[in-house]
């Protein structure tokens, strides 16, 4: 069972080391790609183990720049992807076809093979351009999973708001039983999200 986790340089770093600790726990092959600025933003709001502590995580680190990687070819099996979190200008290249990256290749991959692609589009407020461009990579087959918080289940910090994104993110990709926390309504309440 191999995963891509892409990494870009939006905010929300952690999402990226969530999404790896649920895909290790599920027993999944990870296969890492950190773009340039995604190294930038974990270290500026995590600081500098977080990295160090994501690519430990993984099974396999992929550059960058190697479109000759494995991940570069549909013809290495793997379930599906995740990029977590997708910046505005990866999630461009990805709704366009650029291909320009390791990151976005794999994503590309992802589509032409009609497998998951799950993005974690992050940037607020949103331009029509970003709009658009979350439109076409849902026409193209990818799944746009805004890291938003599941307020409904009143997150004490940051990191289980995060966790749990991360948790609906891999619950995407169909391996294993969901893994999220389900909203249950509370007694007397017949309601909810
Ligand atoms: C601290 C920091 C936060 C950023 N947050 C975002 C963001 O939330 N969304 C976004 O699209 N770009 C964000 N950026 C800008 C991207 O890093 C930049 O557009 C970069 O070119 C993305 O390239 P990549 O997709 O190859 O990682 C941020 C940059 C920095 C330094």
């Amino acid at each position: 069972m191999r995963v891509v986790l892409g990494v870009s340089g939006a905010s929300g770093a952690m999402l990226a080391l969530a999404a790896a600790r649920h895909l290790r726990r599920l027993g999944a092959e990870l296969h890492l790609v950190l773009s340039p600025m995604a190294r930038r933003t974990l270290e500026l709001e995590l600081g500098p183990d977080a990295a160090p502590e994501l690519i430990g995580l993984a099974h396999r680190l992929h550059d960058p720049q190697d479109l000759g990687a494995q991940i570069a070819s549909g013809s290495f099996a793997v379930a599906g992807m995740i990029v977590a979190p997708c910046s505005m200008r990866s999630l461009a290249a990805i709704a366009h076809g650029l291909d320009d990256n390791l990151l976005t290749r794999a994503a590309g991959v992802q589509l032409k093979e009609r497998r998951p692609l799950i993005l974690l589009a992050r940037e607020a407020p949103l331009t029509l351009a970003h709009l658009r461009n979350m439109t076409a990579a849902t026409e193209c087959g990818a799944i746009i999973l805004p890291p938003v918080p599941a307020f409904y289940l009143c997150p004490a910090t940051l990191a289980e708001a995060a966790d749990q994104i991360a948790a609906r993110a891999v619950d995407l990709l169909r391996l294993a039983p969901a893994q999220a926390t389900p909203w249950t309504p509370p007694k007397g309440q017949d309601h909810g999200p």
